[in-house]
């Protein structure tokens, strides 16, 4: 109890937010007596640790997608929002006890995707058993950043720069899968051990390799989670008929139930849950790198250099022509997007965003193209790694993918074309 309310950050901001909402009352009418005043505050203070622990049993709603969605469609989303929190709840349980919807993915042979006593390591309060087992790791080290609900919009993220990620997008940057897939295990495993070098999200490389494993699992839960829940809130309004009300029963969000509503939660929890079962088989061939000695390896620098400059690959167009990624491209990532430019709306137009920034989206930030001669890569610097990114681009963002063709054609490049311009990538670092 005591660790969960320290743990409350959002909690204690409702706590003085209340606090302040019933002084402003009491002044107001500030006939209420010394006595009165003290019960009222006293009152308030226990309501706020209800509350607080109220703040952790559940899962914030998806907000700032429930309002995009009204925008885009012009209707009222409370009604469906209402039903598919509910709906979420029977099959992820909540922060401190997560469940996992083994029985309806054990019909596709998804079930083991993650394991339940995993999730239960990594959720709930921070606190240690006697064997030494550590729970409640993502509160302890995670949610600080990303938040309780995989959101990305924990307390200390509004100064960072970029954003610590939305899980619930269900789209990551930093992995050995093609554009489109989810990540592997191994990939998240990689990156907890790695960090993001050039940004806030720091190495967990001290933890031990099972709570590493246990965090892994934690983020697949979110993401599924929050990706189920980004889904179904279309789904709702696109097919169920959900609008100001809700619809007749056979149509509404509800599990378990044998009806529309609930074979649309089957469907899209099975779908969510099975791109990320297939991320294994949807792995990068990255050929093997070519032996060079010395001066063939100057050379392919060269021939990389000009692939960097050149009209198929045009790196420069972005990263500039030195690669110090001074050019101003103007855009925004895609999580950004989700609540601006596609809804028509100009991030920078602050009165335009503050409906959004009311129900807790971050202030847009552009994004910008990297400076490579930094030589500071996020998704890692080895040669595997760089030509996932060129052969992939940078999912999420509006780096682009080079083709890779059996011969040069013009429209693409060839493997070897491919590892020139991973040596001139990586040569602009090192000067
Ligand atoms: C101090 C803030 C901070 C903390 C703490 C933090 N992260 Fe992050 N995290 C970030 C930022 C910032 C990014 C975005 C990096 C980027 O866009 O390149 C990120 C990105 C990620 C990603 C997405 C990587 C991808 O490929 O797109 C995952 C997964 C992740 N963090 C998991 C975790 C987990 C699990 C923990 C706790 C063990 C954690 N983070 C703790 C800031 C943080
Ligand atoms: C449309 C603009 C655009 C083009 C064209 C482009 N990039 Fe990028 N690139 C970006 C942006 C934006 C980022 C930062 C992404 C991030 O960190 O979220 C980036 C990041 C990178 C990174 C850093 C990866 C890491 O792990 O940190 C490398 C390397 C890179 N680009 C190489 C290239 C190469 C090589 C080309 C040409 C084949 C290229 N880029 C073309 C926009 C572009």
């Amino acid at each position: 109890m005591r660790q969960s309310v320290a743990i409350a950050d959002s909690g204690f901001s409702r706590f003085n937010s209340l606090m302040f909402r019933v002084e402003s009352t009491a002044r107001s009418k500030s006939d209420l007596s010394g006595p009165k005043r003290a019960c009222l505050l006293l009152a308030s203070f226990l309501f706020a640790l209800i509350g607080c622990d109220a703040r952790i049993e559940q899962f914030e709603p998806n907000r700032v997608f429930t309002l995009a969605l009204a925008k885009s469609r012009s209707i009222p989303t409370e009604p469906a929002s209402e039903d598919v929190s509910q709906s979420l709840e029977v099959l992820f349980g909540t922060p401190n006890e997560p469940q996992w919807p083994e029985q309806l993915l054990a019909e596709e042979g998804t079930e083991d995707l993650v394991d339940v006593e995993r999730l239960r390591r990594a959720a709930g309060p921070v606190s240690s058993g006697k064997d030494g087992t550590h729970r409640g790791l993502f509160r302890e080290h995670c949610v600080v950043c990303h938040a309780l609900e995989g959101s990305g919009a924990g307390p200390a993220s509004q100064f960072q720069d970029p954003y610590p990620r939305d899980f619930r997008h269900g789209v990551f940057k930093w992995k050995r899968t093609v554009r489109g897939a989810k990540p592997t295990k191994q990939d998240l495993r990689d990156l907890l051990t790695r960090g993001v070098p050039g940004t806030g999200m720091p190495s967990f490389a001290l933890l031990s390799p099972d709570d590493l494993d246990a965090l892994v699992d934690y983020v697949i839960y979110l993401s599924v989670r929050g990706e189920t829940e980004r889904r179904l809130l279309v789904g709702a309004v696109d097919e169920l008929d959900y609008g100001d009300t809700v619809p007749e029963d056979d149509f509404r969000i509800r599990y378990p139930a044998d009806s529309e509503g609930a074979g649309l939660i089957e469907d899209t929890v099975v779908r969510v849950a099975g791109q990320w079962d297939a991320a294994e088989s949807r792995l990068v061939e990255v050929p093997e790198p070519p032996d060079l000695d010395a001066e063939e390896m100057a050379a392919s620098i060269e021939r990389g250099k000009k692939f960097f400059h050149g009209q198929i690959a045009n790196c420069v167009g972005c990263h500039g022509a030195s690669g110090n990624g001074a050019v101003v491209i103007l855009d925004y990532d895609d999580w950004t997007k989700d609540y601006t430019t596609r809804l028509g709306l100009t991030p920078s137009d602050r009165e335009a965003m503050q409906p959004f920034r009311d129900v807790g989206a971050l202030r847009p930030r552009p994004i910008k193209p990297r400076n490579l001669q930094k030589g500071v890569f996020r998704g890692g610097g080895g040669g595997p790694d760089l030509y996932c990114r060129i052969t992939q681009g940078i999912a999420g963002t509006p780096m682009p993918a080079v083709s890779v063709v059996d011969q040069a054609n013009g429209k693409g490049l060839t493997a070897a074309q491919i590892w020139d311009l991973v040596h001139y990538v990586q040569s602009l670092g090192r000067e």
